[in-house]
């Protein structure tokens, strides 16, 4: 058995998605003492920017061939296929950053998308393949709050990773994770405990989920 985990976060040990991260990895691994864990750190190895427009420009080579950067690019992008499909169960820690999904996460699904395996999201890569989406964020978009609905980065990452990727997905979330960091949020205090507590939980549940359930059988 294996897991692939990717990481986000630019908030080191201080992470939030991390910390429900770690929660799920170390449920996955009670169930699973011999397997393996790739954790791919999109933050202390990040997915260079350029490498998408390389990737995607490399098809269109002539007939000198690819530069140095389209095939390092394209080098990338098999390497990052090559690690969905070796893992039976995924686990993504997704902070929010400025209303959406990290720049860090989105240049790893635009590279994904460049490789022909993907093909643009139109292949599910994940079909039927337990997976685990923490989604942390430090203020709160639920209904009736003054942003309510600008959280777009837990709907996008549900799209990508059950809807175009087909994941078995389990969700965990976690809102208001900087009260006690932001004075201006002090007055949430009781509201912030009880999100840590419920996705504390939440996430031993997604834990014990994945780790049970088995990647369903290739067709055929
Ligand atoms: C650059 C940056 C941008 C952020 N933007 C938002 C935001 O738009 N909305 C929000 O609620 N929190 C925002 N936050 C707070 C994070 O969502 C919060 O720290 C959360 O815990 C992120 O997960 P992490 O701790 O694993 O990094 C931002 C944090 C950083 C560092």
């Amino acid at each position: 058995m294996h897991l692939l985990r990717i990481d986000a976060s630019i908030n080191g040990p201080r992470s939030a998605s991390r910390e429900l991260g770690d929660i799920v990895e170390t449920r996955w691994r009670e169930q699973h003492p011999d397997a393996t864990v790739t954790v791919r750190d999109l933050h202390e190895t990040p997915i260079p920017p350029e490498a998408m427009g390389a990737a995607v420009s490399a098809a269109f080579a002539g007939e000198s061939g690819p530069t140095e950067a389209q095939a390092a690019a394209t080098v990338l992008a098999t390497v990052l296929v090559d690690e969905i499909e070796a893992a039976d169960a995924v686990l993504v820690d997704s902070p929010l950053y400025n209303y959406g999904v990290s720049s860090q996460m989105k240049a790893w699904i635009d590279l994904i998308h460049t490789d022909r395996r993907s093909a643009g999201g139109s292949v599910r890569i994940l079909e039927g393949k337990p997976a685990v989406l923490v989604s942390t964020r430090g203020g709160s978009y639920g209904a009736g709050t003054p942003r309510e609905g600008w959280d777009f980065a837990t709907g996008y990452m549900r799209a990508i990773l059950a809807d175009l990727w087909g994941a078995d997905l389990t969700v965990v979330e976690r809102e208001l994770t900087l009260v006690g960091i932001n004075p201006a949020l002090d007055r949430f205090a009781e509201a912030g405990a009880a999100q840590h507590e419920a996705a504390t939980a939440s996430a031993h549940e997604a834990g014990q989920r994945i780790a049970a359930r088995r990647t369903a059988p290739v067709a055929g």
